[in-house]
């Protein structure tokens, strides 16, 4: 087991803000956490398990001791009547292992191709796009109690999974499904995550920009990788590529509010977008709210709101030569924007990334 001290954590957040972990580890195996927690210097520190760090603002340097985590593999490990289960390391970047499984024929995740980070990210944060979550295609995931040394497997309810939500962005106790789970938040380290892809498959469609590919391509009954290719094609056109242009992805979260606060909002801008849910709320387009707010292509320091989507935060000077935003600035960015639509609207954005 080897500690780094003073490791640049500008290539490990997909931000590119300049900062520092005091003390790292690269974990390739739960045997690396292990040695770690069997050494009394570092059992009982607090600990920060990074993944492709493409969910997170920097602040300043980072005094938990950081788990970078690169544990690799991607196989099958199962089949049902109805699913392939394939399952990949937490280390492994995600739109590559989507891209992989289409390869070798498995389909089911092509609506979710070029979302940044990790496979361990992905179940942490639910991450979704184009009308498939994660939670559709999860199956199962190994972790590591970071307080006893335990491996332990989780099935889908147990990771409580909500929008951009699961029991490890919670510490307490979480309630899912009536029950009650302790929360993982700093506790588990994710080894391996098992997703359930359908033998028999079919597209996930109805969003516009997909069904707009259909119908400049005359396609009506597209494939998966005709999916996969457009969801790329869609992506690279809305949202900054992190290698170039350092950015999150979405900074909030869509808000959710009742039918009586949305007609209240409609009443005053008709133009809100929208969108029923199956619970009766309905959730807000956040990029709307702040693009109507005025925040497209404004800037606090090196900090920016992106020109094409008013819900992506970006680093205008992600160079390596130190001169790019600091984590300070993107979150008076994010606190401006807050304040300005709640004004505007009443509503209070929740940000999507972990603030360290
Ligand atoms: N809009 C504007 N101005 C903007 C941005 C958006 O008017 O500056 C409007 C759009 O015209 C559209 C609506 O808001 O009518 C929604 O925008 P978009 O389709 O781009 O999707 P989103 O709600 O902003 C969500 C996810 C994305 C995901 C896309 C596609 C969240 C927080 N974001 O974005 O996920 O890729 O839908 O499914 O749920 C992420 O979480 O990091 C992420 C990129």
């Amino acid at each position: 087991m080897l500690v780094e001290k003073n490791v640049p954590l500008q290539p490990f957040n997909t931000f590119h803000i300049v900062a520092k972990a005091l003390a790292l580890v690269r974990v390739s195996g739960e045997e690396d956490v292990q040695a770690l927690l069997a050494d009394p210097e570092w059992a009982a520190q607090p600990k920060f398990v990074l993944g492709g760090g493409s969910n997170l603002v920097l602040t300043g340097d980072v005094k938990p001791l950081v788990l970078k985590v690169e544990i690799m593999g991607r196989r099958l490990v199962g089949e049902t009547a109805r699913h392939f289960v394939v399952e990949a390391g937490a280390g492994e970047a995600w739109h590559d292992f989507v891209a992989w499984t289409l390869e070798q024929g498995y389909t089911g995740l092509e609506n979710m191709a070029l979302i940044p980070g990790t496979v361990g990210a992905s179940p942490v944060q639910n991450i979704g796009a184009y009308g498939v979550e994660l939670q559709d295609r999860f199956e199962s995931l190994d972790a590591l109690d970071l307080q006893t040394g335990q491996v332990f497997t989780l099935n889908a309810a147990q990771c409580a999974f909500g929008y951009r939500d699961s029991v490890f962005k919670h510490g307490g106790t979480v309630t899912s499904g009536g029950q009650q789970t302790l929360g993982l938040k700093d506790r588990a380290l994710i080894l391996r995550v098992r997703f359930a892809l359908p033998k028999v498959w079919k597209p996930v469609l109805g969003y516009a920009d997909i069904e707009k590919k259909m119908a400049e391509h005359g396609v009506t009954e597209p494939t998966a990788q005709q999916i996969f290719d457009w969801v790329c094609a869609i992506r690279r056109a809305k949202l900054p590529d992190p290698a170039v242009i350092g950015n999150a992805g979405s900074f909030f979260k869509n808000p959710q509010v009742s039918p009586e606060q949305c007609a209240d909002i409609i009443a005053r801008e008709p133009r809100v977008v929208h969108y029923h849910l199956a619970d009766g709320s309905i959730k807000l387009a956040a990029g709307w709210l702040i693009d109507s707010c005025g925040w497209k292509g404004k800037s606090v320091g090196q900090a920016g709101v992106y020109e094409k989507q008013a819900l992506v935060l970006v680093n205008r000077g992600a160079g390596s030569d130190g001169n790019g935003a600091t984590g300070g600035e993107v979150m008076t960015l994010a606190k401006a924007i807050q304040t300005s639509v709640y004004e505007r609207f009443g509503i209070l954005l929740e940000p999507e990334p972990v603030v360290l």
